[in-house]
């Protein structure tokens, strides 16, 4: 018997997760669903955005998957306790270090990219961004008064050698199962933990992976060349911030953000956290308008890689594309489906 816990969290992520409960009951016997608040809606019930509860579920569970978390009523909340700092430290204390991005282009989908079809049919790109590192951790931060009253803000960017090499090490496994080539990039020509990630991922390369395609790229030339050539890459391994960024902008390549799943990896043997890419959404929360398919994608990549079921994870996969073939189209794809006869498409694939 496995576990999942979700995480609805706000805005749309009820929703949405409530579209994956109907189809894990239909898919799945020896699952046990156990829920918890997160973000917004728990600091509302609980002062904190995590609980101390919740987080040790999550640390026993097999797989957790989130909706969505964030919202402006949250936004004057203390910094610490903000939505988004519960995501942090979850992604932390789960030591989930290495975030699956896939973006896919379905063919049915081709039309509706920002790009040309010609550009984008058949694209499948693998990102694979470093998330428990980086600037979105590294001390000091903060802002601090100087001595004239005015004030300095301060990030810090901060790699060590194994955080960079257990990352590459994911990416380079995962570009043997696909077209076997990797993309590296950070900014090797300005940051210095840009060039210490060059150094370690060109090392590692050299050592285990010498069989692969290695190809060191700026992040900056990166977010160029995905809208100039975007079927050149297979697998992008990148930082924290950058594979924030790099992911937002391939997401459009795919034709809709409300269709890309995420998975975030640690060690072996430990739980996944699974989210959809898409934020939550407030201008349209509740109102049944949301596309539930980056969390059902979601759900499909927990059965994959935590719940040990590819076999379903392929036949959900083929009930997706099944629906999609046959013209379900919520609005963001520019359709009417709600959310709910979106979950009612998928399932009748199944
Ligand atoms: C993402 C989001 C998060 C991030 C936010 C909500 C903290 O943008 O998962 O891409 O920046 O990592
Ligand atoms: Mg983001």
């Amino acid at each position: 018997m496995s576990t999942l816990l979700v995480l609805p969290g706000d805005g749309i992520g009820p929703e949405v997760i409530e579209q994956v409960r109907r189809i894990a009951g239909r898919l799945i016997n020896d699952l046990t669903i156990e829920e918890r608040a997160f973000g917004g809606t728990s600091f509302d019930q609980f002062g904190t955005p995590l609980t101390e509860e919740a987080l040790a579920v999550a640390l026993g569970s097999d797989a957790v998957l989130m909706g969505a978390v964030g919202g402006p009523q949250w936004a004057s909340a203390p910094r610490d306790k903000r939505p988004e700092a519960g995501l942090l430290r979850l992604r932390q204390a789960m030591g989930v270090y290495a975030n699956l991005r896939p973006a896919i282009c379905f063919d049915a989908l081709a039309n509706a990219s920002s790009l040309k079809r010609e550009f984008v049919a058949g694209l499948d790109i693998m990102f694979v961004r470093e998330l428990t590192g980086g600037v979105y951790f590294g001390q000091p931060r903060g802002i601090e008064t100087l001595a004239d009253g005015s004030k300095r803000g301060i990030d810090t960017q901060v790699y060590t050698t194994s955080e960079i090499e257990r990352v590459g090490r994911v990416a380079f496994e995962l570009a043997r199962g696909r077209r076997n080539k990797v993309t590296s990039c950070e900014k090797a020509n300005v940051m210095e933990t840009g060039l210490l990630w060059r150094e370690v991922i060109t090392a590692l390369h050299a050592r285990d992976y010498a069989d692969v395609t290695l190809e060191h790229m700026l992040a900056d030339n990166a977010a160029m060349q995905l809208v100039k050539n975007p079927l050149q890459f297979d697998v992008i391994v990148t930082d924290n911030l950058f594979g924030d960024i790099l992911s937002d902008e391939a997401a459009m390549l795919t034709g809709g953000i409300g269709l890309l799943p995420s998975a975030a990896l640690g060690d072996p043997g430990k739980p996944g956290l699974y989210e959809p890419i898409h934020g939550s959404a407030p201008d349209i929360a509740g109102q049944g308008l949301a596309n539930p398919l980056a969390a059902i994608l979601s759900f499909e990549m927990a059965l994959r890689w935590s719940l040990g079921r590819t076999d379903l994870a392929d036949r959900l996969q083929g009930a997706v594309t099944a629906a999609l073939d046959d013209g379900a189209r919520t609005r963001d794809l520019g359709g009417s489906l709600t959310t709910a006869q979106m979950g009612d498409a998928v399932l009748k694939g199944l």
